[in-house]
């Protein structure tokens, strides 16, 4: 009986792995084209995932089709182009055939295609999409008070930043605001108790954070002043006591 189930154990690991490797073989074929996030003055590596075979004829590396950006023989050390590309940038070529691309510029944005020809001048080739992001700079938080009467304190924040392609995120006492994506948001507030309201601006590289703080009855302020900073403290506090906790239960 063991026997007949370490068997069927095997069978079953077996069947798994031709799973697995036509998975592999499928996503090869159908996704030939892969993407990359790069930040302006950041690197990024080109890892394609075609297969070079063990011995080659070449490898050429393109640029939005037409600048050719280095030539590997096989057998031979990497010869960079002199031109433009490699001007601009410091390159690396991995012996795994992974492209470093060093100081990165806005107009990189564009299509990498690694061919790869084997010895009987077959051509393979796989293309790497690069997308460039600036560095979110840090936002300015500007308030606009609609009203303030009757005991309330209606207001627009305005979340300013000096980029594009941007998403986002409101979020009142580290509380996400569910739904709220756009660079102001609408609050009427009736005597409450202080807040602090955070914008958070991101891009697929990078995020940057604003803050600004509300004191009842219309306040507002850049700066985190008296009240949020003793609940700080009481934070601290109960961090301390809770430690303490922690080691008196040990201690017992
Ligand atoms: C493949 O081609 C390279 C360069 O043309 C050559 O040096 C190498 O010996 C060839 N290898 C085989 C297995 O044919
Ligand atoms: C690779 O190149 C070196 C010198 O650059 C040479 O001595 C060696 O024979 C070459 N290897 C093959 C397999 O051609
Ligand atoms: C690269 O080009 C520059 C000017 O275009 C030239 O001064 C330099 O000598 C070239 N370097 C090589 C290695 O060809
Ligand atoms: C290839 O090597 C480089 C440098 O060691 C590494 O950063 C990169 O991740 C490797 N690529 C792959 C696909 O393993
Ligand atoms: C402020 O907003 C509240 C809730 O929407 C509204 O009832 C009130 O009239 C507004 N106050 C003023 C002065 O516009």
């Amino acid at each position: 009986m063991p026997r007949l189930g370490k068997m069927a154990a095997a069978v079953a690991s077996f069947a798994c792995l031709v799973v697995l490797s036509s998975l592999q073989a499928y996503e090869a074929t159908e996704v030939p084209h892969n993407q990359v996030n790069g930040i302006v003055h950041g690197k990024v590596y080109l890892n394609p995932k075609l297969s070079v075979p063990e011995e080659y004829k070449q490898i050429i590396w393109w640029f939005d089709e037409s600048l050719k950006i280095l030539t590997k023989k096989w057998n031979h050390s990497v010869s960079y182009r002199n031109d433009s590309f490699h001007k601009r940038h410091k390159l690396n070529y991995y012996e795994n055939h992974t492209l470093e691309i060093d100081q990165l510029q806005k107009q990189d944005s564009g299509i990498f295609q690694i061919d790869v020809e084997d010895n009987q001048s077959k051509t393979t080739s796989e293309r790497i999409q690069l997308n460039m992001y600036d560095r979110i700079p840090k936002p300015r938080m500007n308030v606009i008070i609609r009203a303030n009467k009757d005991g309330w304190c209606n207001v627009t924040l305005d979340c300013i930043v000096n980029a594009i392609q941007v998403t986002y995120r409101w979020y009142k006492n580290e509380k996400d605001f569910v739904g709220k994506s756009s660079s102001t948001l609408d609050e009427q507030l009736k005597s409450e108790s202080p807040a602090s309201y955070k914008c958070v601006v991101s891009n697929p590289v990078s995020e940057e954070t604003g803050l600004v703080y509300y004191r009842s009855p219309c306040t507002w302020d850049e700066k985190n002043s008296a009240v949020p900073l003793s609940l700080a403290r009481k934070t601290a506090d109960s961090i301390l006591a809770f430690g303490f906790l922690l080691l008196v239960h040990n201690w017992v």
